[in-house]
């Protein structure tokens, strides 16, 4: 089996957030890093990078944060951003301050506005986020959407058709499959992230979009029992649901 790479124990606290290289030798002498059960005071000393380091290493009384390689998945609330563009808290406000100042850093993977609630990954895994949201993937994500005005009977044909074209672009959307739940709610089925897509999608029918709840992203779904504001980290298996089906 391939040796575990090693690192600087200072290095490695450090990129995770928890300090300069001089904050965590200040933390070992104090005694607030612990490995094995064992005070640590020699941070320049270099140990393996190993999966199960988060369990065995204790900093300020905790255990160590996850490893680089996290991913995140967060119920976003209504009212939160993606974005430092955009007015209002951040989503990543959520997730313990220390991993806004992580490298790699943290970001979400593709957005949901504003106004949008649901399944929300974050990750520091730049190859996997590039992967989810690449076009070539087509990785389905499900949209819940509630409707200001009953479906008029039209929009499963039109959006399946593979020729809508959204205003202001200069290419059709893929198609995309809508399971009609009531009058004015429905699944939406999209490959695509485009800017607003579904919100334009129903305003392309005549319709508005009151509220949106993304609900899966490949066959991974947002857990019943996750409140919005809560998250929790994906296993392996769980990231492979992303790539499955739809
Ligand atoms: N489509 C939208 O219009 N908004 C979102 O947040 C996601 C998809």
């Amino acid at each position: 089996m391939a040796k575990a790479p090693t690192t600087r124990i200072d290095r490695l606290l450090s990129s995770l957030g928890y300090g300069s290289r001089t904050d965590i030798a200040r933390m070992a002498r104090a005694g607030d890093i612990v490995l094995d059960g064992v005070r640590l005071r020699d941070v320049t000393r270099r140990i393996p990078l190993t999966p199960d380091l988060p369990a065995c290493m204790v900093v300020d009384g905790a255990p160590l944060d996850p490893l680089p390689g996290l991913v995140v998945l967060l119920h976003k609330p209504l009212g939160m951003t993606c974005s430092h563009k955009e007015d209002g808290p951040l989503v990543y406000d959520i997730l313990p301050a220390r991993w806004q100042h992580r490298n790699p850093t943290i970001s979400t993977v593709g957005r949901l506005d504003k106004q949008t609630s649901g399944l929300l990954l974050l990750t520091d895994d730049g190859d996997l986020l590039h992967r989810i949201i690449s076009p070539k993937r087509h990785v389905q994500k499900t949209y819940r959407v509630t409707l200001a005005r009953p479906l008029n009977g039209n929009e499963a044909a039109l959006f399946a058709a593979g020729d809508l074209m959204l205003a202001g672009e200069d290419k059709p959307l893929a198609p995309a499959a809508l399971d009609v739940v009531s009058d004015t709610e429905a699944l939406l089925h999209i490959t695509e992230g485009r800017y607003h897509q579904v919100r334009r999608m129903f305003a392309a029918t005549g319709n508005h979009v009151e509220a949106l709840h993304r609900e899966k992203l490949g066959n991974l779904s947002l857990p019943d029992d996750l409140a919005p504001g809560d998250w929790t980290l994906l296993r392996e298996d769980q990231i492979a649901l992303i790539f499955q089906g739809g």
